[in-house]
């Protein structure tokens, strides 16, 4: 699938979003190695730490459809903002080698990659090391 349809995919998840708090609109889509686009958008809540972004929608919900190889995510909001710390951490368990476009909302992006956005990342073989 070539970017620009992963983008589109996110750019019509963004539609769904749930953001009466913030009304930063965000809308992601993963796209897994069987060709399987799972959407996904941000989804707040009233007690604010209980948001969710949408990128760990759309991970989250590809690994409950089992999909467990995954590619790419497409991300998009207003102005083409960066991912989160949190959802970086998420890429790096659920999908450390996805290609990554970061995209704004006339569906202008840029290509990234999880290892460029969490270098250094702390990962299951970090405990692994521990005693
Ligand atoms: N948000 C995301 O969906 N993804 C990110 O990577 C950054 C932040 C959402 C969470 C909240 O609903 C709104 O954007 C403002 O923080």
């Amino acid at each position: 699938m070539e970017p620009q349809e992963l983008v589109a995919w996110a750019l019509r998840a963004r539609e769904q979003a749930y953001a009466p708090y913030s009304r930063y609109r965000v809308g992601a889509a993963v796209l897994a190695a069987d060709g399987t686009v799972i959407p996904g958008c941000n989804v707040e809540n009233a007690s604010y730490p209980a948001t969710i972004c949408a990128e760990r929608v759309a991970l989250t919900g590809a690994l409950a459809r089992g999909k467990r190889e995954l590619v790419a995510l497409a991300v998009v909001t207003q102005d083409g903002g960066a991912p989160c710390g949190i959802c970086r951490q998420v890429m790096a368990e659920l999908g450390p080698e996805m290609a990554v476009y970061i995209a704004d909302a006339q569906g202008r992006f840029r290509a990234t990659t999880v290892a460029e956005l969490l270098p250094h990342a702390f990962t299951g073989a970090s405990l692994q090391a521990s005693c």
